[in-house]
């Protein structure tokens, strides 16, 4: 009895030590069917009521929910001047650690938030979080369902009607090829064209769902958690050749090899120099430092890191997190330990580069206005609240904000690697300047009649 007892105490101390010492005391490692990755959610809701929301962006093609958890200070708004960043995982549904790690995620900065750590406080207060950890929950549903621990390296792969969905999207780099040849838009490619992707019977329920998504919320900065390899890849994914293994640089090529090596830094795996390719036969030869350009690796027509890039304000790139690509359940502590300073440290990367607000003189918002970098052929465009995020490495560079109307703004800005540089822009429209010009016509007429007294 005394001994019984003894060993609860120790076990109680065991227990408060931990939650102390701030660790991932809370968290369950073990895998979510649909019903327990609802659960779970719900429960992270439950425990950080006031800087959480659960929200569904719509529906797989067997009716499952493609459920978000948002994290902010102010759940379910777009805060002026707040950056937004998502995660999606399991878009192969028989690609599970990301489903995973992205419900150990929530717990973890629920947990954290509520323990007082500065630095989850920090990115929960200034940043909008998205997390979903299945885009592709019909296709997991059957990959779990096969018996055994091993399971087959494609069931589960594609969705229900057996659309992979990372060859699903809207082919964009096929038209800034040749835009980049024959000249054209730079960014957002699909603008007003959100009829023609409702009525293209070519994309998946759950594609169009993210489409969606991405064109409706002012996205700054996401990643697409896969398995079945370890490398933090980055765009573009399509070769401009259509070769199959090309580097394919996109105009950002130096901010997205920063953002992937900020993933692979942290992550003792990913990063090692040394570690054999997951299986003999594979080709890892474009790896470095843990990261890879994807046209490189091999050529991905119709996915979706490219996708964010050229038809969003949204820099994506793809998370290869494990060998196995269903690994077994006992292992699924040791890969949160793997990617959690990643994961977290990620998300920080949203506060990099150049951010600030456009407004006319009188200070009104400019929704929509086109910012633009000297030497860097990719624009993004203001939110409706006529603010903006530019993700860029470190360096000096000459900014412009423009919008049609109004006279453009060039500032010159240097940029450290974090966080921010503040720049705001003013735009004075050209009527306004006309109205100027006129008065200025006006005074001076009115003072030449009163000197020569007509
Ligand atoms: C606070 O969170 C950061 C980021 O995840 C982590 O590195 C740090 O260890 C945490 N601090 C404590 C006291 O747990
Ligand atoms: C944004 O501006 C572009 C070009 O300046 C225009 O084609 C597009 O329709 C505008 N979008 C919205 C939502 O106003
Ligand atoms: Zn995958």
């Amino acid at each position: 009895m005394k001994l019984f007892l003894s060993v609860l105490f120790l076990t109680a101390a065991a227990v408060a030590l931990v939650r102390a010492a701030g660790t991932d005391g809370e968290i369950s490692f073990e895998y979510h069917r649909y019903e327990e990755l609802r659960k779970a959610l719900v429960s992270v809701w439950l425990q950080c009521p006031t800087i959480t929301r659960i929200y569904t962006i719509g529906e797989s093609f067997e009716g499952r929910e493609l459920l978000v958890l948002e994290m902010s200070d102010n759940p379910g708004t777009h805060e002026a001047g707040e950056p937004e960043f998502k995660y999606i995982a399991n878009m192969h549904g028989n690609e599970a650690v990301g489903r995973e790690l992205l419900i150990y995620l929530a717990q973890y900065l629920c947990n954290q938030y509520q323990q007082g750590n500065e630095t989850i406080i920090d990115l929960v207060h200034n940043t909008r979080i998205h997390l979903m950890p299945s885009m592709n929950p019909d296709g997991f549903e059957k990959a779990a369902s096969q018996p055994g621990e091993i399971k087959d390296w494609f069931v589960g792969r594609s969705n229900a009607q057996g659309v992979d969905l990372n060859r699903n999207f809207p082919d964009l780099d096929r038209i800034i090829y040749i835009n980049e040849r024959e000249g054209g838009a730079n960014n957002h490619l699909l603008q007003n064209m959100k009829k023609a992707v409702d009525e293209n019977t070519k994309l998946a329920p759950e594609s169009k769902a993210v489409i969606h998504w991405i064109m409706d919320i002012p996205f700054v900065l996401s990643a697409n958690l896969h398995g079945g390899d370890v490398v933090a890849n980055y765009p573009y994914d399509e070769t401009r050749t259509g070769s199959t293994h090309e580097y394919s640089a996109s105009p950002d090529d130096v901010m997205f090899k920063s953002l992937a090596r900020a993933y692979s830094i942290y992550n003792p795996v990913m990063s090692d120099q040394h570690r054999a390719p997951c299986r003999k036969t594979d080709d890892d030869s474009s790896f470095k430092d843990g990261i890879t350009n994807g046209g490189a690796w091999y050529s991905v027509p119709g996915g979706m890191q490219d996708f964010n890039y050229l038809s969003s304000n949204c820099f994506e790139i793809t998370l290869e997190l494990s060998c196995d690509k269903f690994p077994n359940e006992d292992t699924l502590k040791l890969y949160w330990e793997q990617n959690r300073n990643s994961l977290v440290n990620y998300i920080e990367q949203v506060h990099r580069g150049v951010k600030g607000f456009v407004r006319d003189l009188q200070g009104n918002p400019i929704s929509n206005a086109t910012i633009s970098v000297e030497g860097i052929d990719h624009d993004i465009t203001t939110a409706k609240d006529g603010d903006y995020w530019r993700l860029l490495a470190p360096g000096n560079y000459k900014v412009a904000a423009s919008a049609p109307g109004y006279l453009t703004v060039i500032k010159k800005v240097a940029v450290p690697y974090s966080p921010a540089t503040r720049v705001d822009f003013e735009l004075e429209s050209l009527m306004e300047r006309k109205e100027e010009e006129r008065e200025e016509l006006m005074d001076w007429w009115k003072m030449m009649s009163e000197t020569l007294n007509f």
